[in-house]
Protein backbone atom coordinates (compact mmCIF):
# COMPACT_ATOMS: atom_id res chain seq x y z
CA UNK A 1 0.00 0.00 0.00
CA UNK A 2 1.36 3.32 -1.05
CA UNK A 3 2.76 5.28 1.98
CA UNK A 4 1.57 8.34 1.12
CA UNK A 5 -2.50 7.07 1.45
CA UNK A 6 -1.57 5.66 4.78
CA UNK A 7 -0.03 8.18 6.04
CA UNK A 8 -1.74 11.01 4.53
CA UNK A 9 -3.42 13.45 7.58
CA UNK A 10 -6.91 13.31 6.96
CA UNK A 11 -8.27 16.53 4.68
CA UNK A 12 -9.47 19.70 6.44
CA UNK A 13 -13.09 20.55 6.06
CA UNK A 14 -13.84 17.70 3.33
CA UNK A 15 -17.11 18.87 2.17
CA UNK A 16 -15.48 22.29 1.11
CA UNK A 17 -14.84 21.56 -2.38
CA UNK A 18 -12.85 23.21 -5.18
CA UNK A 19 -13.15 24.81 -9.09
CA UNK A 20 -10.09 23.55 -11.37
CA UNK A 21 -9.97 25.70 -14.38
CA UNK A 22 -7.05 25.91 -16.72
CA UNK A 23 -5.88 25.40 -20.09
CA UNK A 24 -2.79 23.08 -18.99
CA UNK A 25 -2.65 19.87 -21.09
CA UNK A 26 -1.78 18.49 -17.63
CA UNK A 27 -5.35 19.27 -15.97
CA UNK A 28 -6.68 15.63 -15.87
CA UNK A 29 -3.55 15.06 -13.94
CA UNK A 30 -3.89 17.92 -11.78
CA UNK A 31 -7.36 16.68 -10.77
CA UNK A 32 -6.09 12.95 -9.86
CA UNK A 33 -3.76 13.97 -7.62
CA UNK A 34 -5.76 16.48 -5.94
CA UNK A 35 -9.01 13.66 -5.68
CA UNK A 36 -6.49 11.35 -4.12
CA UNK A 37 -5.93 13.67 -1.60
CA UNK A 38 -9.33 14.13 -0.76
CA UNK A 39 -10.67 16.86 -2.33
CA UNK A 40 -13.99 17.19 -4.38
CA UNK A 41 -12.60 18.96 -7.71
CA UNK A 42 -15.51 20.41 -9.61
CA UNK A 43 -14.50 22.03 -13.34
CA UNK A 44 -16.05 24.26 -15.18
CA UNK A 45 -19.71 23.81 -16.02
CA UNK A 46 -20.69 22.43 -12.88
CA UNK A 47 -21.92 22.31 -9.65
CA UNK A 48 -19.91 24.77 -7.66
CA UNK A 49 -22.39 25.70 -4.71
CA UNK A 50 -20.30 23.95 -2.09
CA UNK A 51 -16.78 25.54 -4.14
CA UNK A 52 -14.60 27.72 -1.98
CA UNK A 53 -11.53 27.95 -3.87
CA UNK A 54 -11.15 28.42 -7.28
CA UNK A 55 -7.20 26.77 -8.50
CA UNK A 56 -6.79 28.28 -11.83
CA UNK A 57 -4.21 29.05 -14.49
CA UNK A 58 -5.12 31.27 -17.61
CA UNK A 59 -8.80 30.21 -16.87
CA UNK A 60 -11.76 30.99 -18.89
CA UNK A 61 -12.41 34.68 -17.62
CA UNK A 62 -16.06 34.93 -15.59
CA UNK A 63 -15.84 31.06 -14.37
CA UNK A 64 -15.70 32.19 -10.84
CA UNK A 65 -18.51 35.02 -11.21
CA UNK A 66 -20.86 32.52 -10.03
CA UNK A 67 -19.03 30.33 -7.47
CA UNK A 68 -20.94 32.22 -4.11
CA UNK A 69 -18.88 30.81 -1.45
CA UNK A 70 -15.21 31.81 -3.06
CA UNK A 71 -12.81 32.32 -0.20
CA UNK A 72 -9.46 32.54 -2.37
CA UNK A 73 -7.98 31.76 -5.86
CA UNK A 74 -5.18 29.42 -6.26
CA UNK A 75 -2.72 29.83 -9.46
CA UNK A 76 -1.28 26.33 -10.73
CA UNK A 77 2.19 28.08 -11.26
CA UNK A 78 4.22 31.31 -10.11
CA UNK A 79 2.44 33.76 -11.86
CA UNK A 80 -0.57 35.41 -11.02
CA UNK A 81 -1.63 37.98 -13.95
CA UNK A 82 -4.03 35.77 -15.66
CA UNK A 83 -5.94 36.51 -12.31
CA UNK A 84 -5.15 40.34 -12.40
CA UNK A 85 -6.82 40.37 -15.60
CA UNK A 86 -9.89 39.19 -14.63
CA UNK A 87 -12.74 41.85 -14.09
CA UNK A 88 -14.66 39.17 -11.93
CA UNK A 89 -12.24 39.08 -9.45
CA UNK A 90 -11.59 42.33 -8.95
CA UNK A 91 -12.77 43.74 -5.77
CA UNK A 92 -13.95 40.61 -4.91
CA UNK A 93 -11.83 41.04 -2.12
CA UNK A 94 -10.40 37.58 -1.59
CA UNK A 95 -6.93 36.58 -1.41
CA UNK A 96 -4.80 35.25 -4.35
CA UNK A 97 -2.51 32.92 -3.91
CA UNK A 98 0.53 31.93 -5.98
CA UNK A 99 2.63 28.56 -6.17
CA UNK A 100 6.31 29.44 -4.30
CA UNK A 101 8.62 26.74 -5.05
CA UNK A 102 12.71 27.17 -4.79
CA UNK A 103 13.15 24.03 -7.41
CA UNK A 104 10.78 26.18 -9.62
CA UNK A 105 13.56 29.39 -9.75
CA UNK A 106 16.24 26.30 -9.81
CA UNK A 107 15.02 24.94 -12.79
CA UNK A 108 14.57 28.60 -14.47
CA UNK A 109 18.26 29.38 -13.63
CA UNK A 110 18.99 26.25 -15.06
CA UNK A 111 17.24 26.75 -18.26
CA UNK A 112 18.59 29.96 -18.65
CA UNK A 113 22.57 28.85 -18.36
CA UNK A 114 21.23 26.55 -21.30
CA UNK A 115 19.97 29.22 -23.16
CA UNK A 116 22.86 31.83 -22.34
CA UNK A 117 25.33 29.03 -23.30
CA UNK A 118 23.34 27.80 -26.57
CA UNK A 119 24.00 31.46 -27.77
CA UNK A 120 27.37 31.85 -26.50
CA UNK A 121 28.65 29.24 -28.45
CA UNK A 122 26.69 29.47 -31.48
CA UNK A 123 25.15 25.67 -30.89
CA UNK A 124 22.40 26.04 -32.86
CA UNK A 125 24.77 26.76 -35.66
CA UNK A 126 26.27 23.70 -34.99
CA UNK A 127 22.86 22.06 -35.02
CA UNK A 128 22.63 23.16 -38.79
CA UNK A 129 25.75 21.93 -39.50
CA UNK A 130 24.91 18.50 -38.35
CA UNK A 131 21.66 18.36 -40.51
CA UNK A 132 23.90 18.63 -43.23
CA UNK A 133 26.36 15.74 -41.98
CA UNK A 134 29.06 18.92 -42.02
CA UNK A 135 32.14 18.71 -39.86
CA UNK A 136 32.68 22.75 -39.32
CA UNK A 137 34.65 23.79 -36.59
CA UNK A 138 34.84 27.78 -37.82
CA UNK A 139 31.34 28.19 -36.45
CA UNK A 140 32.85 30.13 -33.37
CA UNK A 141 35.27 31.87 -35.91
CA UNK A 142 37.95 30.04 -33.83
CA UNK A 143 37.51 32.79 -31.40
CA UNK A 144 36.88 31.60 -27.70
CA UNK A 145 33.95 33.31 -26.12
CA UNK A 146 34.31 32.71 -22.33
CA UNK A 147 31.31 33.36 -19.71
CA UNK A 148 33.05 36.69 -18.69
CA UNK A 149 33.11 38.39 -21.49
CA UNK A 150 29.15 37.87 -21.87
CA UNK A 151 27.04 40.90 -20.64
CA UNK A 152 23.59 39.46 -19.14
CA UNK A 153 21.13 41.30 -18.05
CA UNK A 154 18.28 40.05 -15.86
CA UNK A 155 14.99 41.71 -16.22
CA UNK A 156 12.91 41.26 -12.92
CA UNK A 157 15.00 40.55 -9.49
CA UNK A 158 12.38 38.33 -8.09
CA UNK A 159 12.13 34.48 -6.69
CA UNK A 160 13.27 33.80 -10.77
CA UNK A 161 15.13 36.37 -11.73
CA UNK A 162 17.13 36.72 -8.62
CA UNK A 163 18.19 33.01 -8.71
CA UNK A 164 18.90 33.43 -12.53
CA UNK A 165 21.03 36.24 -12.20
CA UNK A 166 23.08 34.59 -8.80
CA UNK A 167 23.92 31.10 -10.90
CA UNK A 168 24.84 33.51 -13.99
CA UNK A 169 27.13 35.50 -12.08
CA UNK A 170 28.12 32.08 -9.76
CA UNK A 171 29.54 30.86 -13.84
CA UNK A 172 31.54 33.63 -14.49
CA UNK A 173 29.26 36.00 -16.43
CA UNK A 174 29.00 39.39 -15.92
CA UNK A 175 25.73 40.05 -14.55
CA UNK A 176 23.43 43.10 -14.30
CA UNK A 177 19.84 43.01 -13.17
CA UNK A 178 17.03 46.01 -13.83
CA UNK A 179 14.03 46.43 -11.56
CA UNK A 180 10.99 48.97 -12.24
CA UNK A 181 10.81 50.05 -8.73
CA UNK A 182 13.29 52.25 -6.96
CA UNK A 183 15.52 50.81 -4.71
CA UNK A 184 13.53 49.96 -1.10
CA UNK A 185 14.45 51.17 2.71
CA UNK A 186 14.94 47.60 3.72
CA UNK A 187 16.64 46.02 0.29
CA UNK A 188 19.99 43.96 1.37
CA UNK A 189 22.29 43.72 -1.75
CA UNK A 190 23.72 40.63 -0.07
CA UNK A 191 21.46 38.07 -1.69
CA UNK A 192 22.57 39.74 -5.08
CA UNK A 193 26.50 40.37 -4.61
CA UNK A 194 28.18 40.48 -8.26
CA UNK A 195 25.22 41.73 -9.71
CA UNK A 196 25.23 45.26 -10.69
CA UNK A 197 21.21 46.08 -10.16
CA UNK A 198 19.77 48.97 -12.08
CA UNK A 199 16.42 50.75 -11.22
CA UNK A 200 13.75 52.22 -12.58
CA UNK A 201 12.94 54.20 -16.04
CA UNK A 202 15.75 56.73 -15.23
CA UNK A 203 18.06 52.98 -15.70
CA UNK A 204 16.16 51.11 -17.85
CA UNK A 205 18.80 51.81 -21.09
CA UNK A 206 21.60 52.10 -19.38
CA UNK A 207 20.80 48.33 -18.41
CA UNK A 208 20.26 47.93 -21.89
CA UNK A 209 23.08 49.09 -23.36
CA UNK A 210 25.16 47.16 -20.74
CA UNK A 211 23.18 43.94 -21.97
CA UNK A 212 24.34 41.41 -25.07
CA UNK A 213 21.93 38.89 -23.49
CA UNK A 214 18.63 39.73 -22.06
CA UNK A 215 16.70 37.72 -20.01
CA UNK A 216 13.26 38.46 -19.19
CA UNK A 217 11.52 37.77 -15.94
CA UNK A 218 9.70 40.64 -14.71
CA UNK A 219 6.33 39.81 -13.96
CA UNK A 220 3.38 41.08 -16.22
CA UNK A 221 1.63 44.68 -14.87
CA UNK A 222 0.14 47.59 -16.68
CA UNK A 223 3.58 48.99 -16.94
CA UNK A 224 5.70 45.78 -18.12
CA UNK A 225 3.35 45.41 -20.90
CA UNK A 226 4.79 45.47 -24.05
CA UNK A 227 8.49 46.33 -22.52
CA UNK A 228 10.45 44.21 -25.15
CA UNK A 229 10.38 46.50 -27.76
CA UNK A 230 12.33 48.23 -30.37
CA UNK A 231 13.78 50.53 -27.57
CA UNK A 232 15.16 48.12 -25.50
CA UNK A 233 16.30 46.45 -28.25
CA UNK A 234 17.93 49.48 -30.06
CA UNK A 235 19.74 50.21 -26.77
CA UNK A 236 21.23 46.83 -26.75
CA UNK A 237 24.74 46.18 -28.19
CA UNK A 238 24.37 44.83 -31.91
CA UNK A 239 23.66 41.39 -32.46
CA UNK A 240 22.68 40.36 -29.00
CA UNK A 241 20.25 38.45 -28.03
CA UNK A 242 16.53 38.51 -25.79
CA UNK A 243 15.32 35.61 -24.06
CA UNK A 244 11.08 35.96 -22.85
CA UNK A 245 10.58 33.71 -20.22
CA UNK A 246 8.07 35.62 -18.13
CA UNK A 247 5.34 36.09 -20.51
CA UNK A 248 3.97 36.62 -23.84
CA UNK A 249 2.56 39.96 -23.84
CA UNK A 250 5.63 41.59 -22.38
CA UNK A 251 7.01 41.16 -26.10
CA UNK A 252 6.41 43.59 -29.48
CA UNK A 253 6.39 40.47 -32.12
CA UNK A 254 7.14 42.80 -34.88
CA UNK A 255 9.83 45.13 -33.22
CA UNK A 256 11.47 41.47 -32.52
CA UNK A 257 10.70 40.43 -35.77
CA UNK A 258 12.60 43.52 -37.23
CA UNK A 259 15.92 44.15 -34.86
CA UNK A 260 16.52 39.88 -35.78
CA UNK A 261 15.71 40.95 -40.01
CA UNK A 262 18.33 43.91 -39.63
CA UNK A 263 20.90 42.23 -37.17
CA UNK A 264 20.18 44.33 -34.53
CA UNK A 265 19.66 41.30 -32.41
CA UNK A 266 21.64 38.02 -33.46
CA UNK A 267 18.93 35.50 -31.49
CA UNK A 268 15.94 35.10 -29.08
CA UNK A 269 14.73 32.26 -26.93
CA UNK A 270 10.76 32.46 -26.72
CA UNK A 271 8.33 30.59 -24.38
CA UNK A 272 5.77 32.37 -23.42
CA UNK A 273 3.41 33.78 -26.03
CA UNK A 274 -0.05 35.92 -26.28
CA UNK A 275 -1.76 32.91 -27.34
CA UNK A 276 -0.65 29.73 -26.25
CA UNK A 277 -0.46 26.82 -27.98
CA UNK A 278 1.24 28.98 -30.22
CA UNK A 279 -0.78 29.25 -34.01
CA UNK A 280 1.22 26.91 -36.45
CA UNK A 281 1.17 30.32 -38.87
CA UNK A 282 3.44 32.11 -36.60
CA UNK A 283 6.22 33.06 -37.95
CA UNK A 284 8.44 32.75 -34.74
CA UNK A 285 7.78 28.76 -35.65
CA UNK A 286 10.45 28.24 -38.79
CA UNK A 287 12.86 31.53 -37.71
CA UNK A 288 15.83 30.23 -37.99
CA UNK A 289 17.39 33.17 -35.45
CA UNK A 290 14.49 31.89 -32.60
CA UNK A 291 13.96 28.96 -30.52
CA UNK A 292 10.16 28.54 -29.21
CA UNK A 293 9.64 26.24 -26.63
CA UNK A 294 5.95 25.37 -25.12
CA UNK A 295 5.90 27.71 -21.89
CA UNK A 296 8.34 24.92 -20.16
CA UNK A 297 11.09 26.88 -18.91
CA UNK A 298 9.75 26.51 -15.58
CA UNK A 299 7.02 24.24 -14.81
CA UNK A 300 5.06 23.83 -11.33
CA UNK A 301 5.80 20.10 -10.35
CA UNK A 302 2.73 18.13 -9.45
CA UNK A 303 3.01 16.50 -6.25
CA UNK A 304 4.68 19.31 -4.59
CA UNK A 305 2.04 21.93 -6.04
CA UNK A 306 -0.36 19.68 -4.59
CA UNK A 307 0.32 19.87 -1.35
CA UNK A 308 1.06 23.64 -1.40
CA UNK A 309 -2.47 23.72 -2.64
CA UNK A 310 -3.94 21.45 -0.20
CA UNK A 311 -1.90 23.43 3.01
CA UNK A 312 -3.00 26.86 1.29
CA UNK A 313 -6.68 25.76 1.01
CA UNK A 314 -6.60 24.66 4.88
CA UNK A 315 -4.92 27.80 6.22
CA UNK A 316 -7.54 29.86 4.02
CA UNK A 317 -10.60 27.78 5.31
CA UNK A 318 -8.83 28.14 9.07
CA UNK A 319 -8.52 32.10 8.74
CA UNK A 320 -4.91 31.35 9.00
CA UNK A 321 -1.81 33.52 7.98
CA UNK A 322 -0.58 32.18 4.67
CA UNK A 323 3.46 31.50 4.29
CA UNK A 324 5.67 34.32 2.99
CA UNK A 325 5.00 35.56 -0.89
CA UNK A 326 1.97 33.30 -1.20
CA UNK A 327 -0.61 36.03 -1.61
CA UNK A 328 -0.26 38.14 -4.28
CA UNK A 329 -0.67 42.03 -4.23
CA UNK A 330 -3.60 43.52 -6.64
CA UNK A 331 -1.97 47.22 -5.75
CA UNK A 332 1.64 45.90 -7.28
CA UNK A 333 0.01 43.49 -9.54
CA UNK A 334 1.77 40.47 -8.70
C1 LIG B 1 4.48 29.86 -15.27
O1 LIG B 1 4.46 30.60 -16.18
C2 LIG B 1 4.08 30.19 -13.95
O2 LIG B 1 3.54 31.28 -13.73
O3 LIG B 1 4.31 29.37 -13.06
Amino acid sequence: MSSNAATAPALYRPESEVLLASTFGSQPIWKARLEERGLTVRLPGEDVSKVELGIVFNHPLGVLDDVPGLKAVQSLGAGVDFMMEDPGLRGRGVPLLRIVDPLMAERMATFCVWATMNYQRKCDDYFRAQMESRWDKSVENYKNVDNHEVRVGVMGLGLMGGRVARTLAGLGYEVSGWKRLPPSSGESSDDLAGVRVYHGEEEFLTFASNAQVVINLLPLTTETHGILNARLFNAMPRGGAVMNLARGAHLVANDLLEALASGQLEHAVLDVFVKEPLPPTCPFWLHPKVRVFPHMSSVTDIPNGVEQIIRNRELVLKGAPLPLGVVAEPGRGY
